[in-house]
């Protein structure tokens, strides 16, 4: 890249991204946005956070955090660093850059619902001002900052702009700049930094790409740059489908092990002592989070148009779907081995959230497992120190309130689904009628009330 081009327009704003003094507009402030704008906020950025729900800006202003591992000091620290939250995209005028982190859900169909990108799209292109960078960081198929959201931008801009192309097309006088950088939260993850972890940054063309490494370069220690903004998409998705093809590989084996009478835990740490080759995936009650029982379909759904069929994403989905209705059959044949049915039993299910110790619930194989322990007549009741109560999501009403962790006794199973590290599970096993494990949560404790599948 020429450095005259880099100076006539996009210069000045990437002296400000590389001396943080850039301001910068995060629009969602969910589970992605919140905690970008914090570590943008934290390192000197002028940061403000766009949102459709007011809640959420209101709570914001009023330095208050509304995710559960998010402290409200934190908030009230990143306010006094002038992070301030709005609902009022007209002040998307005086940001040099402006990162897209909206939901990317799946429709009823099982196929990517692109109305959050659409209309986040929809609502900055009138206030997109030459010169800015917009980069988006929602998961999603290869050629969406493409197809979908620079011909958005395009077409609803009031100044006729246009995204900077190739070299010396169209006249840079004109031009706002795109890039896509996939975002790598892992909820929970107490071990590595989030500023470590490597952020991965395609742009449309090269001074895109410049823009949004040096601004990924304020926060993470590394940016890894990509040649396309396809390249960036795509490394997200293989991260994920990874993930999802290896969990449901050791859930099969989960499944063939324990009719062989071996303990499938045991295998994978012995594996796992392999210093190459072998990376440890762990079985459970069936995928959860917005990320992968999800993101595979993104790219199934675009290997259509190339008349490709994914054969690996469709099986993993396959068998781990099938996972919740394993777990309820093993809690029918422990119930039976005590001579009981499962229609009637009252089940304490231990664990709504997807994994252990967060607050997020959204796909959590809990709410699949209430349902399908339900529609066999048990009586379900749950704790998780997480959520007090569980009302109405996308995909469920439950209207539930956490019952306290006493008197053990009364319940003819206990179901541990989500792993949480705050229970006693030596306690909980010692307490209990039947306890049925899905995580390995009581690793180590041998008794005979004690079930793990
Ligand atoms: N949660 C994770 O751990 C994680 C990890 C990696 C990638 N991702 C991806 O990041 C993206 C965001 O996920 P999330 O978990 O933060 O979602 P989220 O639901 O927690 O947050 C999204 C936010 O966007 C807001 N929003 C929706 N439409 C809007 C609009 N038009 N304008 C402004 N705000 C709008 C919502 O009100 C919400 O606050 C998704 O594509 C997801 O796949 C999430």
């Amino acid at each position: 890249m020429s450095a005259t081009r880099v100076s006539s327009l996009s210069a000045p704003r990437l002296e400000r991204l590389k001396n943080r003094s850039a301001a910068i507009g995060i629009i969602g402030l969910g589970y992605v946005g919140l905690p970008l704008s914090m570590l943008l906020a934290e390192a000197g950025f002028k940061v403000t956070g766009f949102d459709i729900d007011q809640k959420k800006v209101d709570s914001l202003m009023a330095g208050k955090s509304y995710i559960f591992r998010i402290p409200s000091e934190e908030i009230e620290s990143i306010r006094s660093k002038g992070f301030t939250a709005t609902a009022d995209f007209s002040k998307l005028t005086d940001m040099d850059a402006i990162i897209l982190c909206v939901p990317t859900p799946l429709n009823e169909h099982h196929e990517p619902d692109m109305s959050y990108i659409v209309d986040t799209a929809k609502m900055i292109a009138p206030w997109l001002q030459a010169g800015q960078l917009v980069a988006l960081e929602s998961t999603t198929y290869p050629g969406t900052t493409e197809e979908v959201l620079i011909p958005l931008l395009e077409a609803g801009n009031k100044q006729g702009l246009k995204v900077q192309g190739p070299e010396g097309e169209p006249a840079e006088s004109g031009v706002f700049y795109v890039a896509f950088s996939p975002e790598r939260e892992d909820p929970g993850n107490t071990t590595t930094a989030r500023h470590n972890i490597p952020k991965v940054v395609g742009g449309h063309e090269p001074i895109a790409a410049e823009l949004a490494a040096t601004l990924y370069e304020g926060i993470f220690t590394r940016a890894v740059r990509v040649s396309t903004t396809q390249a960036a998409e795509m490394t997200k998705l293989l991260e994920n489908i990874y993930r999802c093809v290896n969990i449901a590989l050791v859930n099969e084996m989960k499944v063939l092990a324990l009719r062989m009478g071996i303990d499938i835990w045991e295998v994978i740490d012995a594996a796992a002592t392999k210093p190459f080759g072998f990376q440890a995936f762990y079985p459970g009650p069936g995928l959860g989070g917005h990320c992968i029982p999800i993101d595979p379909f993104y790219l199934s759904w675009k290997a259509k148009e190339f008349g490709f069929h994914t054969r690996f994403i469709e099986l993993a989905g396959e068998v781990n779907e099938a996972m919740p209705e394993f777990v309820v059959a093993q809690v029918a044949k422990a119930l039976n081995k005590h001579k009981k049915p499962l229609n009637g039993a009252k089940v304490l299910m231990l664990g709504m959230s997807y994994k252990k110790d967060i607050d997020d619930l959204r796909e959590s194989p809990s709410l699949t497992l209430i349902e399908l322990l339900r529609d066999e007549g048990a009586e379900v009741v749950y704790n998780d120190p997480y959520h007090p109560t569980v009302g109405r999501g996308r995909k469920y009403n439950l209207n539930m309130t956490s019952t306290p962790l006493e008197n053990l006794g009364q319940y003819d199973c206990v179901l541990i689904a989500t792993d949480h590290t705050d229970y006693d599970y030596a306690r909980i096993v010692k307490e209990s009628q039947l306890v049925v494990d899905s995580r390995n949560a009581t690793k180590g404790i041998q008794a005979d009330n004690l079930v793990r599948c």
